[in-house]
């Protein structure tokens, strides 16, 4: 039973998404309509600054860790740590709390992959930092992070099904950035902080 709980909850938390708060408390209004349209932290910089995108960074980030953390804290076994990221990843994409209209689930599978193996967490955020800084698009550093995940997790101590939880949330990411990846291949992806295509 308290597993339910766990994996619901994780659901939950990752519904809360930070790019539609901050923007709605700054004032920004809805950056689902506006921009790319995705609430994530490159749409948040986009709309609204520095300042906006890293409230939704560390926001969106920080629930998918929260949710991993919960599910230690109450000494879970590695299959239900590992519904539980996959859960809030889920909740973030479709969340319960705003129409089911959510994101690309960068930054919270991001803070989920921390959570479960910090090396792999690590290896994928120098994946990302090392593509945006040669492609200067965040959707082309956040597609190599993610296909390159599960190989990270699968050479770090992480038990096995952790990695297999990685495989759907990576082919997750890569069917949310289908437009980006459309706009990458005929070059008018946006630069990092670029308003216009
Ligand atoms: O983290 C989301 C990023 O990969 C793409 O964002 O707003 O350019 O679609 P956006």
């Amino acid at each position: 039973m308290i597993e339910i709980i766990i994996v619901a909850a994780g659901y939950l938390l990752g519904s809360l998404s930070a790019g539609v708060l901050v923007a709605r408390a700054l004032g920004l209004g809805d950056p689902r309509d506006a921009g790319s349209g995705n609430p994530g932290a490159t749409n948040v910089l986009r709309l609204g600054g520095k300042k906006a995108a890293v409230l939704t960074l560390i926001g969106d980030g920080g629930k998918g860790m929260l949710a991993i953390w919960l599910a230690h804290a109450f000494n879970m076994i590695p299959s239900i740590i590992a519904l539980t990221g996959l859960a809030a990843f889920i909740g973030h994409l479709y969340p319960v709390f705003h129409g089911f209209r959510g994101g690309k689930g960068v930054a919270t599978g991001f803070g989920v992959l921390l959570a479960w193996s910090w090396p792999a967490g690590l290896a994928a955020l120098f994946t990302w930092l090392l593509v945006a800084a040669v492609g200067r698009r965040s959707s082309l550093a956040a597609l190599a992070a993610a296909v390159l995940a599960p190989i990270y997790l699968l050479l770090s101590p992480a038990p096995l099904v952790i990695t297999l939880a990685m495989i759907p949330m990576a082919a997750l990411t890569l069917y949310r950035h289908q437009d980006n990846i459309r706009r990458l291949l005929d070059g008018t992806e946006p630069r990092i902080g670029q308003r216009s295509r």
